[in-house]
């Protein structure tokens, strides 16, 4: 996508989310900003509970933001009316990991993928057994599979109804969590085709989490790396994986294996130390300052922002400061 044509459809402002939880307040997202661009695919990286779902989940309005501001197609989701907030519920839709969990046992894929048609009471009654119809064409599944129950599908049969059913109310951004992490390798490729063709073919906007790094780099334009609930890079993907500025995103990709074993044996490894803090008692500096192999002592002071590496690669490091890059020079 060129960037000159680049139209914000969402737009987080630093959005805050805690849990009260027995031990004390979790905070799972402590100043998280990003822009998701129309017809794009921004993906989503980080370890286990660093806050990608409830990056999601906040944006899919399941959650509310504890501080800050979350804008899509430039209003707040957050001070909008009923009306609005139905209309929003539309255009927002999410897919989730384990597609046999989010489908009705008991429903047929006719009427899992016509329920949003009711709910919302979209188009004429008569009328949306063909609108499912079309779906299941979309999603490249035979018109008798929608006669069958959940249980008679494959992971990746389920998971392409899961998308038919998201599909329904002709969304513009889709959240997919993790869609095809509980899939083989080639049913994973399979789906993975598939939301790009939808992409293109329906022009939607994807905000695409996994934790996978390979399968994001596939499908994303633009890459966000999570660490403990702030964004701790956000880069082109080629960009992200030719020059990884932050110390944290470094390890994730020198965690990746490559295919040519000469080059994997000769490769650097940042091997990332210990587990995260806990997200109930951060520490006062950087988020990731007891990991981080390239910590300093003032690391340690306040949290770092996000600085710009080059125009649109932005990275949250100490050492990143305009005032280093030109010390480094
Ligand atoms: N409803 C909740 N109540 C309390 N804590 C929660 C709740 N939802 C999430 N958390 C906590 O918030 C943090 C972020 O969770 P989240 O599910 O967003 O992580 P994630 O990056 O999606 O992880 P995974 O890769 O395992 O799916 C975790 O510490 C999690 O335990
Ligand atoms: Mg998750």
């Amino acid at each position: 996508m060129s960037r000159r044509n680049q139209v914000p459809l969402v737009v987080i402002d630093r959005v805050h989310k805690h849990f009260e939880t027995k031990r004390g307040l979790l905070h799972a997202a402590n100043g998280v900003s990003f822009t998701i661009y129309q017809g794009e695919t921004l993906g989503l990286v980080g370890e286990s509970g660093c806050g990608k779902s409830t990056i999601g989940k906040l944006l899919a309005s399941l959650l509310t933001p504890s501080d800050g501001k979350i804008y899509f197609d430039e209003c707040n989701i957050n001070e909008m009316n009923k009306k609005e907030r139905k209309k929003l519920r539309r255009r927002i839709q999410m897919i989730f990991q384990d597609p046999y969990s989010s489908l009705n046992p008991r429903m047929t894929a006719e009427e899992i993928i016509a329920e949003p048609l009711w709910i919302h009471d979209v188009g004429a009654k008569p009328e949306r057994p063909l609108r499912v119809a079309h779906l299941i064409d979309l999603v490249g599944l035979p018109r008798n599979a929608l006669k069958r129950y959940p249980h008679e599908f494959s992971g990746g049969q389920r998971q392409r109804i899961g998308i038919a059913r998201a599909l329904a109310l002709n969304p513009w951004l889709l959240i997919c969590d993790e869609p095809v992490s509980a899939l083989d390798v080639s049913i994973q490729a399979q789906i993975l085709e598939l939301l790009k063709n939808l992409q293109k073919e329906l022009k939607l906007t994807y905000l695409f989490i996994a934790h996978d790094l390979s399968v994001v780099r596939y499908i994303s334009d633009r890459i966000a790396v999570m660490y403990l609930g702030q964004i701790a890079e956000i880069a082109p993907t080629e960009q992200l994986f030719k020059a990884p500025s932050h110390p944290y995103t470094q390890a994730l990709l020198s965690a990746v294996p490559v295919p040519d074993p000469i080059i994997e044996r000769s490769k650097n490894r940042a091997v990332l130390q210990g587990d995260p803090p806990s997200p109930i008692n951060l520490p006062q500096g950087c988020l990731f300052c007891s990991r981080c192999p390239q910590a300093q002592f003032k690391c340690q002071g306040k949290r770092p922002q996000l600085y710009a590496v080059e125009p649109g690669h932005l990275a949250a490091c100490h050492l990143l400061e305009p005032s280093e890059l030109i010390l480094k020079e």
